[in-house]
């Protein structure tokens, strides 16, 4: 089987490979930390090994439930946010493709819980309207707010439409084993429930329930998934020589960017169906590394959309950015250019070509034009988008971090910051055991002296 590339020849002008072998001893330091889970955080370790862990018992079991779901469903509603929501969502839209979800078999898979806006919840519910439906609800803690209310709401329409009893074999609810208000709720009202392991964090889950459910009921195969994984952990956990190791190399590259000045990372695709894989990869990067006044800023854009809207930055801005740019090997469909008669578009240089074709030239001019700008980049080379590939790249990315995040000096699987703007929400919501919050924030909102211009 092909493995994952990374590229990094358009380093070169910023980076010797004299500096970056001089990082191995840090780097295999760090390496050994996650593998032996010694370090900080070292609790949070336990996504390491799930690769060598899945069994097929719990895979079938998942596929079971799933395909119960997908049966009696028109629509399938994962609840959850952040780690409990970023990594289905960024696997299910790559592996069904950019219109995917939309055809004659697929199981539309919606997701709520991720945000607290009326106007989505309404447009849901009416969308809900008429069609068959069930809840994945998502939470290791249990206790967040946002798909807590989602649930809440949901829970309340799927009672109406099929009564207490049937709304219960329509409920599925991943949480922590013992503890956490949903916890609880599952164990009164008899939901079919899975576990997240205690020593995994959410931005790591998506190899547990949390993210192989959601993906079993897009109708994606979790086996395959998980090989991807399993096939990952073999390349990497074997070979601590940065120089073999793609994912060490990348965080060692990335880790030297940082000290030499760089401050943003921009994850780059071609493939419209890899934006929420972006998405997933900031929060990975983004909630691991930065604390302690530290961290490159993990930035996404979508080649060649974004080209137009911010490559001008990107060519000719700050110099403070470099790029990561996840390209597919493997052209999935010919769709080739026609040929135009009067050619008034001037595009018939163009004729027999693939659009593919066309794509990688795109790439191979950006990279070109940005590092001439000032603007290193990689390349991760993925040789396919499936299931397979998928799991490769997000193992590749979850060992990629914790190393990259111990070289930084930080505890990479904790996320302190998260609660700062939660404590302010329910004290201003009056949640009882903030009242002293509460009165505080309300007096300095009070005292504040506001600044505001228009009517
Ligand atoms: O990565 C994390 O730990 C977070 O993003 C959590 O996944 C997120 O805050 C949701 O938490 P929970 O699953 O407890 O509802």
């Amino acid at each position: 089987m092909e493995s994952i590339v990374l590229d990094y020849t358009n380093i070169s002008d910023v980076m010797t490979d004299d500096e970056l072998s001089q990082l191995q001893p840090e780097v295999e330091k760090a390496f050994q930390t996650t593998l032996q889970k010694i370090g900080a955080g070292s609790d949070f370790l336990g996504w390491v090994s799930l690769p060598k862990e899945v069994t097929d018992d719990f895979l079938q079991d998942v596929q079971q439930t799933a395909k119960d779901l997908r049966t009696k469903s028109d629509i399938i509603i994962s609840i959850g946010i952040g780690g409990s929501y970023l990594g289905a969502k960024a696997v299910i839209e790559a592996l069904q493709g950019p219109f995917g979800g939309h055809r004659a078999d697929d199981v539309p898979m919606l997701f709520a819980g991720q945000n607290v806006s009326s106007w989505y919840m309404h447009d849901m519910l009416q969308l809900l309207d008429g069609k068959d439906f069930s809840l994945i609800v998502i939470s290791k803690s249990g206790t967040t707010t946002e798909p807590g209310l989602a649930f809440r709401i949901l829970k309340n329409a799927l009672e109406e439409k099929y009564g207490k009893d049937g709304a219960k074999g329509r409920i599925v609810a991943i949480t922590d084993k013992s503890r956490g208000a949903l916890k609880q709720l599952a164990t009164d009202e008899g939901y079919k429930t899975y576990v997240i392991p205690d020593d995994v964090g959410g931005r790591f889950s998506v190899l547990t329930p949390v993210g192989l459910l959601p993906i079993a009921c897009a109708g994606i195969d979790i086996q395959k998934f998980v090989n991807g994984f399993k096939a990952m952990d073999d390349t990497l956990t074997n070979e601590t020589d940065l120089t073999k190791n793609p994912a060490l190399a990348y965080a060692a590259i990335r880790s030297l960017l940082y000290r030499k000045g760089k401050k943003i990372e921009l994850l780059v695709n071609f493939e419209p169906a890899l934006h929420s894989i972006s998405e997933w990869w900031k929060q990975l990067f983004g909630e691991s590394e930065g604390k302690d006044g530290k961290a490159l800023f993990p930035a996404s854009v979508d080649f060649t959309t974004d080209l137009h809207s911010m490559g001008q930055l990107i060519q000719d801005g700050e110099r403070t950015l470099f790029e990561t740019f996840v390209i597919v090997s493997k052209s999935r469909h010919s769709v080739l250019i026609p040929h135009d008669d009067k050619n008034l578009d001037g595009l018939n240089y163009l004729e027999g070509k693939n659009l593919d074709a066309i794509n990688f030239s795109a790439y191979q001019g950006t990279t070109l034009a940005h590092r001439d700008g000032g603007a290193p980049s990689m390349t991760i080379e993925l040789p396919d988008i499936t299931p397979c590939y998928i799991g490769q790249l997000l193992y590749f990315f979850e060992i990629a971090v914790a190393v990259s995040g111990y070289m930084l000096d930080v505890n990479p699987f904790n996320q302190p910051g998260v609660e700062a703007y939660k404590k302010n929400m329910f004290a201003l919501l009056g949640k009882s055991g903030f009242e002293a919050d509460n009165e505080a924030l309300t007096k300095r909102i009070q005292g504040m002296q506001a600044k505001r211009i228009g009517a």
